[in-house]
């Protein structure tokens, strides 16, 4: 199983997008505080989420609560600014990932303090400024479950 941990999301739908993508994958969800929302907004429920997606989502009040819970795990930093392709990593049950907030990204700060070859990023095509946050988690979700052969997928 994968963890995907959200810094500080800002977009309801994209959240509740997310909540399903992770129901759907067996991933764990972290989200960290301050949220843009609040866990009953109307347009994260319009996702059509039911009770059970929400199973394995977890609430930090802040980073370092959150970093305390990851500190045993291999937790990769995904950002547009980093410079390792995603899927030129080894991906293992356990590993986790860090997206930024759809309007500023990860805080330059936070993205330095991971080495080098635990930031990773997508592909994009030259002039690109980023893809949806959504986008962005399901493109990564599926690489690593597709390199341990999806696990418990049908
Ligand atoms: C809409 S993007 C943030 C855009 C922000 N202006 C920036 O420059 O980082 C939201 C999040 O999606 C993820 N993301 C989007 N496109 C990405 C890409 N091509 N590679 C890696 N992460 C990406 C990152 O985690 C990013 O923080």
């Amino acid at each position: 199983m994968f963890d995907v941990v959200l810094y500080q999301p800002e977009i309801p739908p994209n959240t509740g997008n997310i909540i399903r993508l992770c129901a759907n994958s067996g991933v764990r969800l972290h989200l960290v505080k301050p949220l843009g929302f609040s866990l009953d907004d109307k347009q994260l429920l319009r996702a059509g989420l039911d009770y059970h997606e929400f199973a394995t989502l977890t609430v930090y009040e802040s980073w370092a609560e959150c970093a305390d819970h990851f500190k045993a795990h291999r937790l990769f930093a995904v950002s547009t600014r980093s410079t390792q392709r995603y899927d030129r990593v080894a991906y293992t049950e356990g590993d986790a990932f860090l997206f930024g907030p759809e309007t500023r990204g990860l805080p330059a700060a936070l993205l330095e303090s991971f080495a080098v070859e635990r930031r990773i990023r997508v592909p994009m095509l030259p002039e690109s400024r980023s893809l949806n946050l959504s986008n962005a988690v399901a493109v990564v979700v599926y690489e690593a479950w597709r390199q341990v052969g999806f696990t418990n997928g049908l």
